[in-house]
């Protein structure tokens, strides 16, 4: 059907992403310079990212990255960067009309500073959400989410390459869109108002809708893909699907399944990333280094897929390191991400760059 236009869109955004100043190699290096870690004599991931046509991103707090440790891995091994926090309606506008994008801006100066480029998180979602946008009605609604999405979007077009624009709109169980203030309010036409709106304030970012659990094969992910098939068939500027993928090792989603479902959003004519991967270890068996073992093979086999895949441009983690991770405080004490505490890159990191060297 429709692959070869997937792909052709994939080959513009990655010379859109190079233009947009994705070098891979930062002639002065790292800032501020560290005392040596282990993660700064490995290999960085980016280069290997950039040969497989990959971006390589991470989501980070902008408070974190005043740590020289935090600030030189991450500089060291990503080239696309996500606010896992600041760049959300709460953070940024939690009295209407009043905008504080001082954690946002961190983030962006930093991603500049080190030739990453920026994916947007999230304009639209029923979480992180200020209660004053709960309390109005459809017309007022309307008005706040189009007056939201231009200031957010507009303070950084040119420079955010991507946005997050509709944050798990889908039910749980597949069996329709969530039940969110702005279903109620304004029907599944709030998604067309968020996409062109977005489109409106930079014409050239990547429009991504982005959920959790339809990253296989299923009712939820048969749900996304109709919703992004709705969409599209009516106009609405959605160009990317995100795939979230936190996952608990051995109990994910299988990799053929991953790969049929990228093939048919593929086919809707949109790119696919992979935007929050963790995988969750806590319940496998074994001792610390068997968990290890296991999730070095989770990490490995899912990235594959997305190097495999003409459609999948990038892989973002959800945090790099096991010092902060927000899985901990959700589904308990935990170490899913690539580097451990100290930033020694873990076995997982080894599988990442496996995949992206096609081993
Ligand atoms: C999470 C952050 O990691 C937490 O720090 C925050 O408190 C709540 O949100 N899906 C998403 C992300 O799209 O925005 C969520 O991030 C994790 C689940």
């Amino acid at each position: 059907m429709n692959r070869t236009r997937g792909e052709a869109v994939a080959a513009v955004l990655l010379l859109l992403l190079v233009a947009c100043g994705g070098s891979s190699s930062n002639p002065q290096g790292p800032s501020p310079t560290p005392t040596p870690t282990p993660a700064t004599s490995a290999d960085p991931l980016r280069a290997d990212a950039e040969a497989s046509g990959r971006a390589i991103g991470a989501a980070v707090q902008s408070s974190y990255l005043g740590q020289a440790d935090y600030a030189a891995t991450f500089a060291r091994h990503f080239d696309y960067v996500t606010a896992e926090y600041e760049m959300k309606w709460d953070p940024t506008e939690r009295q209407p009309g009043v905008f504080d994008f001082a954690g946002a801006d961190a983030i962006a100066s930093f991603a500049a500073a080190h030739g990453m480029r920026i994916k947007g998180h999230a304009l639209l979602w029923h979480q992180a959400l200020p209660a004053w946008v709960t309390a109005l009605g459809p017309a007022e609604l309307r008005a706040a989410i189009r007056s939201h999405i231009q200031a957010v979007v507009g303070r950084y077009r040119g420079q955010i390459v991507a946005w997050d624009v509709v944050n798990e709109a889908v039910a749980d169980d597949g069996s329709g869109l969530r039940d969110t203030v702005f279903l109620q309010k304004l029907g599944e036409e709030y998604l067309d108002l968020a996409f062109q709106t977005a489109h409106e304030a930079d014409p050239a970012a990547l429009l991504i809708y982005n959920d959790y659990g339809g990253e296989g094969l299923g009712a939820k992910s048969d749900a996304i893909d109709a919703l992004v098939s709705r969409l599209r068939g009516r106009g609405v500027p959605v160009g990317g699907v995100g795939l979230q993928m936190h996952v608990a090792a051995q109990s994910r989603p299988s990799s053929a399944d991953i790969a049929a479902n990228m093939r048919r959003l593929a086919a809707l004519g949109v790119l696919v990333n992979v935007s929050e991967m963790d995988v969750r270890i806590r319940n496998v068996a074994g001792d610390l280094a068997a968990r290890l073992a296991v999730q070095r093979s989770e990490y490995h086999d899912i990235v594959a897929v997305c190097v495999a895949e003409p459609a999948c441009h990038a892989v973002t983690f959800w945090g790099f390191t096991d010092r902060y991770s927000w899985i901990d405080a959700f589904f308990g004490p935990d170490d899913p991400l690539l580097f451990d505490e100290s930033y020694a890159p873990k076995p997982a990191f080894f599988g990442v760059q496996d995949a992206l060297r096609r081993r």
